[in-house]
């Protein structure tokens, strides 16, 4: 599908209440770098997470006369000037897509079931839960859209919101970004991978807090970075080759190839944070302490438990649901003593966004 496919031209005046929970998500061949309006620069996949996880409600009307502000906005009951810029863009972007937007109002409230303060990135939860809320509008102007379009044009909207938000409208493994392992991949939209071992329908993410605070680079400035970092164009090379090897590896369930290429990608994306300009060094002493507990738990237990980072301190466990209790007790014993205030959130993958 082109871009031109999901520009919906009808306008009519509604009113009404929208309302969609969805998931955060963790890359495992990640996404850095983009061009034109939201494009990445190379191919990702993602988990679908289930438990951290953005609530959004709209309530939506005709714009009065006179009104200028088109929505108002609360997270957790709270007025946020960042959030409040970050959707008047959005709301911006998607109303070459639902020009109906223009003519509306929106009340919008949204909530995290994970603290807000734990430092894990919230815009894909946030960005997708808000575009699904969108499509729902669109669906009340015309009812005879597709499920399948539904979708795919909500994660076409997400993305305008947050690149990585594209990847949370479905689930369990999602790709997107051109790339040559998988023919029906998209620039402009996620695509569930349904081709996989079953392992990794139940696999269990623990996420552990190094540092609660806020990103030391937002996720803009890390893939503008890249427009000047001179690895860059290898890195893209790159991803696209680990996406094509990941492509075997998840259908067989190989987890040995699995560890090598996740663990790989996250020290990929933090090498390019290292080696941009200005520079930025985003792992905490303890992120690297836990990284040799888990190398070394590995080698003592044969567990297949990996881990990957985002563009900050915290980690992210991976491994399979069999060996959950051995894991809460390597965490327990091993690897509390690193975390933020002791905490760490247990997640695992799920089937994506649910209507509420
Ligand atoms: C490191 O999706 O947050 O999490 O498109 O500017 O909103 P924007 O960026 P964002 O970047 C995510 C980067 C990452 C890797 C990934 O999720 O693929």
């Amino acid at each position: 599908m082109t871009r031109e496919d999901f520009i919906f031209k009808r306008v009519k005046l509604v009113s009404g209440v929208s309302s969609w929970e969805s998931p955060s998500n963790i890359a495992l061949i990640k996404y850095w770098g983009k061009y034109d309006e939201q494009l990445p620069k190379n191919p990702s996949i993602s988990f679908t997470l289930s438990q951290c996880k953005t609530i959004t409600i709209i309530k939506y009307r005709p714009k009065k006369e006179n009104e200028n502000q088109n929505f108002s906005f609360l997270f957790d009951g709270l007025t946020m000037q960042s959030f409040n810029d970050k959707i008047n863009l959005f709301i911006n972007r998607i109303s070459q897509y639902i020009p109906a937007v223009k003519s509306h109002f929106f009340d919008i409230e949204s909530h995290n079931t994970f603290p807000h303060s734990s430092g894990i990135a919230s815009s894909a939860s946030a960005m997708s839960s808000l575009a699904l809320c969108f499509m729902e509008i669109e669906k009340q102007i015309d009812s005879k859209i597709s499920e399948t379009y539904f979708f795919k044009k909500a994660s076409f909207l997400a993305r305008l919101g947050s690149g990585s938000a594209s990847r949370s409208i479905e689930g369990p493994l999602v790709y997107w970004g051109k790339s040559k392992a998988y023919k029906n991949s998209s620039l402009l939209y996620g695509t569930v991978l349904k081709d996989i071992s079953p392992i990794f329908n139940s696999y269990r993410d623990t996420i552990l807090i190094i540092d609660d605070s806020e990103k030391k680079v937002s996720s803009s400035l890390g893939h503008e970075l890249m427009k000047s970092n001179p690895y860059a164009e290898n890195r893209f090379i790159q991803a696209d080759k680990n996406m094509d090897r990941l492509r075997n590896v998840l259908i067989k369930g190989d987890l040995k190839s699995f560890i090598e290429i996740v663990e790989l990608e996250a020290l990929s994306l933090h090498a390019m944070m290292m080696t941009s300009s200005p520079s930025y060094i985003l792992m905490h002493p303890n992120t690297l302490f836990v990284i040799n507990e888990v190398y070394e738990f590995r080698k003592e237990t044969s567990i297949p438990i990996c881990y990957t980072l985002d563009a900050g301190a915290n980690i992210h466990l991976l491994y399979p649901n069999q060996y959950f209790k051995k894991v809460q007790l390597f965490i327990i014993e091993k690897l509390l003593k690193y975390c933020h205030s002791k905490q760490f959130i247990n997640d695992r993958v799920g089937p994506g966004s649910k209507k509420i």
